[in-house]
């Protein structure tokens, strides 16, 4: 296994993906789940931001304390179904700034299509982490880690909830340092490019269309 994708074996995230596979499970619970899981995620996928060491009085002893160093991150959701996940990801790091890439894959070539990218003027200085549920052919997040990357950040992280064998296949290839983060990796595509089992349209289940 390629040592830069994590795969979630978590009980919690396991129990909650159980939920969001369930095709009786409707919209406001799925949010509430897909908000879960990224926040879960998130945890893991900022396991090595740095620290530094400051003294703190508490009410018995002065201590030293670990305090984050100040690294700027971003979260990029690949619209519409990455936002989801965004307010997963800031209930743990408010203060990272948001950007947003609109891409929606073409049903009849699966190629992604692109109709909106708007990132942080100071994405150089950022550590990006990349949302979107599913990874099926790899085609949108190959593209949108591609339009990320040419900013030059200081890094890039891909963190999806369902991740395809060829989505992952085909992202590792394209990007071969990227670090995964997916909280399930299933059996295969379908012949409409449909994650199997998966959980259907992601974008479709967390907006209510269809
Ligand atoms: C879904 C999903 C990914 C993409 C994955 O978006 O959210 O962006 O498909 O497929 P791929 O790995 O084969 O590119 P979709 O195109 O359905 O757009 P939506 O989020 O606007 O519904
Ligand atoms: N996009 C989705 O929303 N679901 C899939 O299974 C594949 C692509």
């Amino acid at each position: 296994m390629n040592p830069n994708v994590f795969i979630a074996d978590h009980p919690l995230i396991q129990h909650k993906i159980t939920y969001i596979r369930d095709r009786s499970t409707g919209a406001k619970e799925f949010r509430e789940l897909i908000q879960e899981i990224t926040q879960l995620l998130v945890y893991e996928a900022t396991r090595d931001l740095p620290l530094y060491e400051a003294a703190v009085e508490t009410p018995v002893a002065v201590t030293q304390c670990k305090i984050l160093a100040g690294r700027k991150l971003a979260f990029v959701p690949i619209l519409r179904a990455g936002l989801g996940m965004v307010d997963g990801g800031l209930a743990l790091i408010p203060s990272a700034r948001v950007g947003h890439i609109g891409l929606f894959r073409d049903p009849q070539t699966l190629k992604p299509v692109e109709y909106y990218c708007k990132l942080p003027n100071d994405i150089s200085e950022r550590d990006v982490f990349v949302l979107d549920p599913m990874l099926a052919t790899g085609g949108s997040a190959i593209e949108a880690i591609g339009q990320i990357k040419q900013r030059r950040p200081r890094s890039v992280s891909f963190i999806c909830i369902i991740a395809a064998p060829e989505g992952m296949q085909a992202l590792t290839a394209a990007y071969p340092d990227l670090k995964i983060f997916a909280a399930a990796l299933d059996e295969r595509l379908n012949d409409h490019g449909y994650i199997v089992p998966g959980l259907g349209d992601a974008g479709d289940r967390l907006f209510g269309t269809k």
